[in-house]
């Protein structure tokens, strides 16, 4: 796999002095669990190994197997390896938990939406939401994704050293903004990028009372932080008005969610701020994902030539000189082989975490009340008992016939916190796939290192400079 480094590590080592100051805090507790179950307590080798999430799981799948447990900080933590154990907690039990300690940060951005709430009020924006992103309504976004994608491919030139992933990013915060919010928008993406970046910057800054007290100084990268999202809102809630005021609908999912009643609740829709909370949401968790599997999946073609030669030949063969539409996704078959394998080997979300609310059984266990609970795609996709030779890029691997159980794979997460935005990811993914692989080749620059950066998402921690070479006039 070229020069890609294995071992990912979380940048944000400064999460290691937030749990420095926890674990000084750390009280021992007597649980009904086998010794053999947990670390050895040793809590400055904890420390360190929390400043890479990645590395500190798959040491603890190494000594403790397929469902271990330590503490992070003051909180008892479980790591479920397994798929059964991943699908009890995602799906099985998924009502005996909320959304991990983590998700907090979000919200002062992301406000109440389905990123971030919980319990009813979370149930009641999905049964909102859901229609908007049913099968016929995400078709006829078709046109936007290729038009944009068709709009970056003309700006290339043979030979141009591309930066891949600023290119994927841009493409698709433009394909978001204008699905979301419609056309209207596209003359003011750069007000959601300049947002969306205040957004990663406060975001990446190592949360405690002491940076909180710092962050909220009035500094001149504060005073543009909140300028850039006052901004957004001031955008986002010009565009709900206007909405309420036509009759008309426009077929964007900002109408949709404006027009859309709790039939099975209380028959209302949702209020400006909730409208405003889930189009930040859907902004937000809607481009960067995408935009970062792109990337891996081009990166991945670099390295194997002969997945590439098929991938074109599929794109020659079902689109021919024609623009691409939602009606080829069904045939693209082998583009979505390698999608999905490229985000088996390189998911976008790595980790997720929730929190128990209640007492659980987990693998036999007792998990007391306000407990961690982590799973990890990255890990889990890489188990050798489910995908022989796991580090290798093989879209093959999913031809043939194994068994595999079911959270063995999940990218897009499951149960009731299921990504909402799935659909539109596999036809934004394919459809640029397929707009940009038929007059494109891409090669990696050699001077390009490549390792993953697990920050929210996974994306390249060096960025990704690629060459491209002209396969067609189209
Ligand atoms: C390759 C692209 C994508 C990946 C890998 C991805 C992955 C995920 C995952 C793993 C979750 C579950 C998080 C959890 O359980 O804590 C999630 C939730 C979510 N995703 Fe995506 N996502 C992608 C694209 C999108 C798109 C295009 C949208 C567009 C709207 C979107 C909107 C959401 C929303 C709103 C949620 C929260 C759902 C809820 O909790 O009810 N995602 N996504």
């Amino acid at each position: 796999m070229g020069n890609l480094c294995q071992g990912p590590s979380n940048d944000n080592c400064l999460l290691g002095l937030r749990v420095l100051a926890q674990v000084m805090a750390f009280s021992h507790e007597v649980l009904p669990l086998t010794p053999e179950l947990f670390g050895n307590g040793n809590r400055i080798k904890l420390l360190w190994k929390l400043c890479n999430r990645i590395k500190f799981l798959q040491n603890q799948v190494r000594e403790y197997g397929d469902f271990s447990s330590f503490m992070m900080g003051r909180q008892r933590t479980f790591f479920a390896y397994h798929p059964d154990q991943i699908q009890e907690i995602l799906v099985t039990q998924q009502k005996s938990v909320k959304k991990g300690l983590g998700i907090n940060w979000l919200k002062p951005v992301l406000g109440e939406g389905l990123v971030t709430s919980e319990g009813e009020f979370h149930r009641r924006q999905r049964r909102l939401a859901l229609p908007a992103f049913q099968k016929q309504y995400l078709e006829t976004y078709d046109k936007i994704i290729v038009d944009e994608s068709l709009i970056v491919s003309r700006e290339w030139r043979h030979g141009d050293t591309v930066e891949m992933d600023e290119a994927m990013m841009s493409m698709t915060l433009i394909i978001a903004a204008t699905a979301f919010m419609g056309s209207e928008i596209r003359e003011n993406t750069y007000l959601i990028n300049d947002a969306l970046t205040a957004f990663f910057d406060l975001f990446r800054t190592f949360r405690t009372p002491l940076t909180r007290a710092i962050n909220s100084l009035p500094t001149k990268r504060r005073r543009a932080h909140t300028s850039a999202l006052r901004q957004l809102d001031e955008l986002i809630y010009g565009m709900i008005k206007r909405r309420r005021d036509e009759p008309r609908a426009k077929s964007d999912l900002l109408s949709m969610l404006l027009l859309a009643q709790d039939a099975e609740g209380d028959g209302t829709g949702m209020t400006d701020k909730q409208l405003r909370d889930e189009v930040v949401t859907a902004l937000l968790a809607g481009h960067e994902t995408t935009a970062n599997a792109l990337t891996w999946t081009w990166y991945q073609l670099s390295q194997n030539p002969d997945v590439e030669a098929r991938f074109h030949e599929e794109l020659d063969r079902v689109i021919g000189d024609r623009p691409a539409c939602s009606a080829d996704l069904e045939k693209l078959t082998y583009t979505r082989l390698i999608l999905k394998e490229s985000m088996r080997v390189m998911p976008v979300v790595s980790i997720l975490g929730r929190t128990s609310l209640v007492p659980m059984e987990l693998a036999g266990y007792q998990i007391p009340a306000g407990s961690g609970l982590y799973v990890s795609q990255f890990l889990t996709h890489r188990d050798p008992r489910w995908y022989d030779d796991p580090k290798t890029f093989n879209p093959d691997r999913w031809l043939k016939d194994k068994t595999r159980p079911k959270f063995s794979y999940f990218p897009f997460g499951g149960g009731l916190r299921h990504c909402i935005g799935e659909r539109f990811a596999w036809m934004e993914g394919l459809l640029a796939m397929a707009t940009l692989g038929r007059k494109w080749r891409f090669k990696l620059d050699p001077d390009q290192v490549v390792a993953p950066l697990m920050v929210v998402t996974t994306r390249p921690r060096y960025g990704m400079k690629m060459i491209a070479e002209e396969r067609s006039s189209l």
